[in-house]
């Protein structure tokens, strides 16, 4: 059987979450990097990590690691690889990215034109017809990435972002990202059947996530991945795997969580991305004021992501809602509430120190997961 070395990056602060996810596919971690984790996999592995993988940003091949600080370097270690493995006759090789950290060679554009002038040198081994290598079928992108003069050549699997579910399709103001919403529902132990609110959820990105979590629905069904037209992957991996993610799907699960926003525009958005993710009947979303949230319910969560005030005139703002906020949550003794903000003051505007706090990265934003942790409901007999 064929197996497969797989890198993930993922959004920094997410490698607990995406470890996690990676074991709970039967997939062996070789390495956890801040940013992003390599693992090995069977024969299936890139078909099942796309498919399934709700915390990485990307599922790459690794093709190879080496050291370079010259281009020369560079150079001769990609030509080494016997590129024909990875990528047929007539395939088409991008070198669509390139990354470089603390490293001698540091101009992305020229680590692009030498990766891939060698890769074709490679290529020509293989496939040399009338002096040229052509370049018209399906997409193999190739990834660059050094850091301290080691450098990592990989494959993307992937093509568009695993963030884009494909649900999606509009965003309110400040979306969360996708990854990161699912990897909040993972921090929290809310499971079908308790009860869940975002009472400020712009598109709906959290309860959406934690409805395709809660009847566990793969991330992955609704979209494609650029691997689906590898000649060089079997096509009946692909379809197993589709199949298998439909028929996972748990239909008895019953269970009813809750959006609200003071924004109307948002619960259109949010009602459609519910419907086309195809998990509408699992959410109820309404037009409401976080402020005049109650519930009759003695346990429950909240997960939400307020607005964050980045732009100075909304400091005073942001500063007035997160402290009446503070009021209105203390007013549900029993529940537990998680908020993700970039206020850096937010405990102190909010009236409470957070039991626990963990440091996120929504992209390039330092965010903090304030995570406030009610009693277990008692156990029904
Ligand atoms: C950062 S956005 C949430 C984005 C959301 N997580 C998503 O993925 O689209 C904050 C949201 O809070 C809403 N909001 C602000 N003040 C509110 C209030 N008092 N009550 C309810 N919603 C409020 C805004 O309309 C906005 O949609």
């Amino acid at each position: 059987m064929k197996n497969y070395t797989l890198l993930s990056p993922c959004f920094f602060g997410m490698e607990k979450m995406l470890a996690r996810e990676i074991k709970e596919l039967g997939f062996e971690i070789l390495k956890t990097e801040d940013g992003r984790i390599t693992y090995k996999t069977g024969e299936d592995g890139i078909a099942k990590a796309n498919m399934w993988l709700r915390c990485a940003e990307r599922v790459n091949l690794k093709v190879a690691e080496f050291e370079a600080k010259s281009f020369d370097e560079l150079f001769e270690g990609t030509k080494r690889i016997d590129w024909s493995k990875y990528i047929p006759y007539g395939a088409q090789f991008p070198v669509s990215k390139a990354s470089s950290i603390k490293s001698k060679l540091y101009s992305t554009s020229d680590i692009q034109s030498i990766v891939k002038k060698a890769i074709v040198e490679s290529l020509k081994k293989s496939y040399l017809e009338d002096g040229l290598i052509k370049e018209d079928k399906e997409k193999y992108p190739v990834y660059v990435f050094i850091h301290k003069d080691k450098v990592t050549i990989s494959i993307d699997t992937t093509g568009d972002a695993l963030h884009k579910r494909g649900y999606r399709e509009k965003a309110n103001k400040a979306p969360i990202r996708e990854t990161l919403a699912s990897g909040i529902m993972y921090l929290n132990p809310w499971r079908p059947g308790r009860t869940l609110v975002d009472p400020m959820c712009g598109s709906g990105t959290l309860l959406i996530e934690a409805a395709m979590m809660g009847i566990n629905m793969a991330p992955g069904l609704n979209r494609n991945f650029i691997s689906e037209k590898w000649r060089t992957l079997d096509k009946k991996i692909w379809w197993d795997i589709r199949k298998e993610a439909y028929d996972k799907i748990d239909e008895d699960v019953e269970f009813k969580i809750y959006g609200y926003d003071i924004d109307e525009e948002a619960i259109e958005i949010a009602k459609e991305n519910a419907e086309i993710a195809g998990v509408s009947e699992y959410i109820e979303f309404n037009v409401a004021n976080a402020l005049d949230f109650k519930s009759d319910e003695e346990y429950g969560f909240i997960v939400t992501n307020p607005p964050y005030g980045e732009r100075l005139e909304d400091k005073e703002t942001v500063q007035a809602l997160y402290k009446n906020l503070g009021y209105t949550f203390r007013e549900l003794k029993n529940w537990s509430y998680y908020l993700i903000t970039s206020y850096e003051e937010f405990e102190e505007e909010f009236g409470r120190e957070a039991d626990k706090r963990r440091k996120l990265y929504n992209g390039m934003l330092k965010t903090n997961l304030y995570q406030y942790i009610g009693p277990r409901p008692p156990k029904k007999n």
